[in-house]
């Protein structure tokens, strides 16, 4: 896998560093609050397995899978859920956590949808961030990395669902794309 990568943007390293810094600005925030992380799959999945074997207070742990329809390379708005959360958010504080946001329909639709469900409080925290691909304006509260419009995979991150298990995030070569 490693010879398809043009480069690589974070390391291993890196992450786990800010995935730490993360977890403690998580923890000071919410102290021992009743919170419900839940995780976007597929690509949340690995940040949150490291993130909340970081916070020092009890979480219930929850998951949703949701797919975007897209035209060409631009998300239509459009989100349907695939697999629902089974816990009930009422009167409950939400942490959704994602792998990245890009044109921000995906997490601007579950913050709505938890919000509706009577979560009290619902806030986001992904790895990546591209503010210049958004097309719906959300408040993302925790932030790994910002990163330039560049398709990047690994640590969640695929393309055609391959590359999630990388341990860094990188940029695929060219010809990657070319083979398809
Ligand atoms: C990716 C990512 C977010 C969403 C962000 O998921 O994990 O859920 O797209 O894009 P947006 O800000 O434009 O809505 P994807 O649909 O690729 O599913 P995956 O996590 O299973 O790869």
């Amino acid at each position: 896998m490693n010879d398809q990568i043009e480069k690589i943007i974070f390391t291993k390293e890196d992450i786990k560093k800010r995935v730490k810094e993360l977890a403690a600005e998580i923890s000071a925030e919410y102290k021992s609050d009743d919170l419900i992380v839940i995780t976007v799959l597929k690509g949340g999945a690995m940040l949150s397995a490291d993130l909340v074997r970081e916070l020092d207070f009890p979480v219930t742990l929850d998951f949703i899978s949701v797919s975007s329809y897209y035209s060409g390379t631009t998300s239509t708005g459009s989100v349907q859920i695939k697999k629902d959360t089974d816990i009930n958010v009422k009167g409950r504080k939400v942490l959704i956590v994602e792998d990245i946001v890009d044109s921000g329909n995906t997490l601007a639709h579950l913050i709505k949808l938890f919000a509706l469900r009577g979560a009290t409080d619902v806030r986001i925290c992904t790895l990546l961030n591209k503010p210049s691909r958004r097309v719906t304006p959300v408040d993302v509260n925790y932030i790994g990395f910002e990163i330039p419009d560049e398709f990047v995979v690994g640590y969640g991150l695929d393309y055609d669902q391959k590359y999630r298990n990388l341990p860094y995030i990188g940029v695929l070569k060219p010809e990657v794309y070319a083979e398809k």
